[in-house]
């Protein structure tokens, strides 16, 4: 299975953005994850649409949009015209999901939800059909650089049994190392989103690849051992 990496720019150095994005899409990155913090759904400040519009012509990579923000829906399109391709909303900051969840596809964007570490997984029971996507935060939202919360793993891995044969990609965010990402995909995870683990030393290009090879070793190992 190939897996998807995902650099989150909470991490990259803001007063060089363009060029970070860059240099990330050179280093191999799959996706652009964008985190968008209002303040109020999370205790911290980023980044919004315009700054979105203005790093879009950096990259031809697909800007996967965490939006941590209550309401979203008021601001689904901004970000969509800002050149979104994924937008990930939380089922605890929309009380009509399923509304969001149709209106971004109407849109022509995938469709996301994202669920905080201690939400359950029977919120997604009857959204299913509507997301493209699923986020399975593993840390509380807000900061990067926290640690990875093991409970997670058991939620990863219900939520993989949940998808079955549907075509929804499973993306785990927070506290994401080579060892815990080993750990997310034995769990059933396609996509991770590494913000410290990636923005650290001088190769971003070392630092996805020891996420990605630790993972296949990880993998290779499972086949292995009896
Ligand atoms: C946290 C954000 C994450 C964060 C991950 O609220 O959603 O995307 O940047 O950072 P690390 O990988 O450092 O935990
Ligand atoms: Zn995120």
């Amino acid at each position: 299975m190939s897996i998807k990496i995902a650099p989150s720019l909470l991490s990259a150095d803001f007063s060089r953005l363009g060029e970070e994005v860059r240099a990330i899409d050179a280093a191999g990155a799959d996706y652009i994850h964008i985190d968008v913090m209002d303040g109020h759904f999370v205790p911290n400040l980023t980044i919004g649409p315009v700054v979105i519009k203005a790093i879009r012509p950096h990259t031809r990579k697909i800007f996967d949009v965490h939006l941590m923000i209550d309401p979203a829906q008021p601001f689904l399109k901004d970000y969509a015209d800002a050149g979104a391709d994924i937008l990930t909303v939380h089922a605890e900051a929309d009380r009509h999901l399923d509304r969001s969840l149709q209106y971004i596809r109407s849109l022509g964007k995938k469709a996301g939800v994202s669920l905080n570490p201690a939400t359950p997984v029977s919120i997604l029971d009857h959204v299913l059909d509507r997301v493209d996507l699923i986020l399975v935060m593993s840390v509380n939202p807000g900061f990067g650089g926290q640690v990875f919360i093991d409970a997670q793993l058991e939620k990863i891995r219900r939520i993989r049994t949940l998808i079955g044969n549907r075509a929804i990609e499973l993306e785990v965010d927070g506290g994401i190392t080579p060892q815990t990402a080993a750990q997310c995909v034995a769990a059933g995870a396609d996509v991770l989103v590494a913000g410290s683990a990636v923005f650290k030393g001088n190769s971003y290009a070392d630092n996805i690849a020891a996420i990605r090879n630790a993972q296949t070793s990880i993998c290779h190992e499972t086949f292995i051992i009896p």
